[in-house]
């Protein structure tokens, strides 16, 4: 009788066992609950796909109903491998495009899928490369007909379509972690754990069925994408020597550098007026020619493209059909970049003196063309040169995270709230002030100050300043960092950079009717971004259903031993007391 006493608290213990067990290994030095939050659950930096709205319809991801998304997880060596059950699928980069397709075409398989990782670093098919965009980014805008050509060879569009799963891609300090703790799954030997992934990616506009930017506006369930230009009109200059206006425009020039010939090449994709095309690629030519040993080429594009590339002339184009212009990129019939739109278009996929040698040439071109009619000094020509090293420090400032934003280009002027630099394009919250914004980025401020601080004139004779300037014609530089705020004299400014066919009444924002008399406007897809609550992908260990039906048969027999052992107890006190 006795010896049952402990076998039944064992049995109860159990039974009251947290279903979630340590995977940290860290249960020695259990002192609260977030001790014990982080002792079982692990937190996993990862990159999130949320979910993007238009006009007319989603792309991007977000959880299918209100709910966090929890399954187990499977790692896949190929998109075709099987899944027997609700799972969350761990896969190579390389594998994922084959997986979306499969998802899409076959429903059985897309049922089982509850969610996805994908393992970031060791991407082995380089040469492949890994573009998630399409084949002809920005295709709407083209100011021709053939939009069905490939300018980007690597394009999968996978970026463009809708998933009503999660998917995060895994810092690449986590994919050794979750790999290791996943082979435990594969194993299939240990019946009572398995490692789930929960994924919090629920998005407001998925709650709220709000799926296009029109609805989500309205029932505020979403933002308008988008951010800050900086402009600064030192080409003032300019304006007076060129009679037509012209657009030279800086297209993709970070690998423009051939390791063998040591020579960068770049193509000038023409559209428009020849005359004023014209003069500008004769100005090219000279620029080329002066930067002589540098050996920095320039080549027509091909007759045979449809027309110019993916580009910001585009629009311009599309605004008024006679503008003129040329974009300058490092490649000819298709992108020489095979990472367009991905994370792997890193500082270790372009080449700094590819982007100096496209510096030296613009500068170069601007001065001739600035000098007109006039006969070009070569002296000063000549002078014209790049720091080479600078280009490499803020290609480090501005692509790594490492130094990043704290280096000490950036340090000067603004004090970041990230080291590493996010691409990401942002929100509007509402209609900013242009002079002053409240919610810049950390780039866009850094790039302003920057602008202002190179292109100020009368340096030295600066007063100091914590946020405004007096004088109109001055903007306060430095003003984040203590003590180093200064007045300069500069035509920099924010722009706005969001879509036209939205305006801000009430704190609300409208989608408002396209014009007839902006072409653009119908083309417009005025992008939006759908609100959550919090985003989070964690994993940790659960027990399996078998496990838990043990339990159960082990519960039940407890209940019955302890009936038995009452009634036994009982009878037996009935008899001693009667014995008494
Ligand atoms: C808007 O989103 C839908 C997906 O729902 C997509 O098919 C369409 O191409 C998008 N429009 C533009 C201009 O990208
Ligand atoms: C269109 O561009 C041409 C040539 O650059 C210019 O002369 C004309 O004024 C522009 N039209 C409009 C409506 O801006
Ligand atoms: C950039 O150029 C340097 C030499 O100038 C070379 O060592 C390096 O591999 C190049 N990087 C890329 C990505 O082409
Ligand atoms: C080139 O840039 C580096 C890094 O910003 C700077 O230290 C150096 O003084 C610059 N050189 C010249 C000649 O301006």
């Amino acid at each position: 009788m006795v010896t049952k006493i402990p076998l039944l608290l064992v049995a109860l213990a159990l039974l009251l066992a947290p279903p979630y067990l340590s995977i940290a290994g860290a249960t020695d030095a259990l002192e609260s609950v977030p001790d014990l939050q982080s002792a079982m659950y692990r937190n996993i930096k990862s990159y999130p796909c949320v979910r993007l709205l238009n006009l007319s319809g989603e792309i991007g991801c977000s959880n299918p109903g209100q709910e966090k998304v929890i399954a187990p997880i499977v790692r896949f060596k190929h998109s075709s491998d099987e899944l027997t059950r609700l799972s969350a699928v761990l896969l190579p980069l390389e594998e994922l495009e084959g997986l979306f397709l499969r998802i899409s075409k076959d429903m059985d398989f897309a049922q089982k899928v509850a969610g996805v990782l994908v393992e970031s670093d060791g991407y082995p098919s380089k040469s492949l490369g890994f573009s998630p965009a399409e084949k002809f980014p920005q295709a709407a805008f083209a100011p021709y007909k053939n939009i069905n050509y490939e300018w980007n060879l690597a394009g999968s569009g996978i970026m463009s379509n809708q998933y009503n799963f999660p998917v995060f891609l895994l810092s690449p300090e986590t994919k050794s972690f979750v790999q290791e703790l996943v082979g435990k799954n594969a194993g299939g030997t240990d019946l009572y754990q398995v490692i789930v992934a929960e994924f919090d990616l629920v998005m407001q506009t998925t709650k709220s069925h709000t799926h296009d930017s029109g609805s989500c506006l309205k029932e505020q369930t979403c933002l308008p994408l988008g951010g800050f230009s900086k402009y600064l009109a030192f080409v003032r200059y300019l304006e007076h020597h060129i009679e037509s206006p012209a657009v030279l425009e800086i297209g993709s020039v970070g690998k423009g550098l051939d390791q063998a010939t040591r020579a960068t090449t770049f193509y000038a994709h023409a559209r428009g007026d020849s005359s004023v095309t014209k003069d500008m690629l004769t100005a090219l030519q000279s620029a080329s020619d002066s930067l002589g040993s540098d050996n920095v080429k320039i080549k027509a594009a091909d007759v045979s493209n449809p027309g110019i590339p993916p580009s910001s002339l585009m629009t311009f184009l599309r605004k008024n059909s006679s503008a003129a212009g040329i974009v300058l990129e490092d490649f000819d019939s298709s992108f020489t970049n095979k990472f367009y739109h991905s994370h792997l278009d890193s500082p270790s996929n372009i080449n700094s003196s590819s982007i100096a040698a496209a510096a030296a040439l613009v500068a170069r071109t601007l001065y001739i063309l600035a000098s007109g009619d006039l006969r070009v000094n070569l002296m000063t020509l000549n002078s014209i040169k790049v720091n080479v090293s600078l280009v490499e420090e803020l290609v480090g400032c501005l692509l790594s995270c490492e130094p990043g934003f704290s280096c000490s280009i950036v340090r000067n002027f603004i004090s970041p709230s990230n080291t590493c630099p996010s691409h990401y394009v942002g929100v509007f919250l509402d209609s900013p002030d242009t002079r002053y914004p409240e919610y810049a980025d950390d780039t866009s401020r850094f790039v302003w100050n920057f602008l202002a601080d190179k292109t100020s004139a009368l340096k030295g004779s600066t007063s100091s300043c914590t946020g405004k300037c007096n004088s109109i014609d001055q903007v306060c530089i430095g003003a984040e960092i203590e003590g180093k705020g200064r007045c300069v004299i500069s035509t920099t400014r924010y722009v706005p950079a969001y879509s036209t066919r939205l305006k801000i009444e009430d704190n609300l924002w409208h989608v408002i009717p396209a014009s007839t008399l902006d072409p653009m406007g119908s083309v417009d897809p005025v992008w939006t971004e759908s609100f959550w609550n919090t985003i989070g992908l964690r994993v940790y260990m659960v027990q399996s259903g078998t496990y838990d039906r043990l339990i159960l048969v082990g519960g039940v027999g407890v209940t019955v031993a302890s009936y038995i052992v009452t009634i036994v107890t009982k009878s037996f006190l009935a008899k001693a007391v009667k014995n008494d």
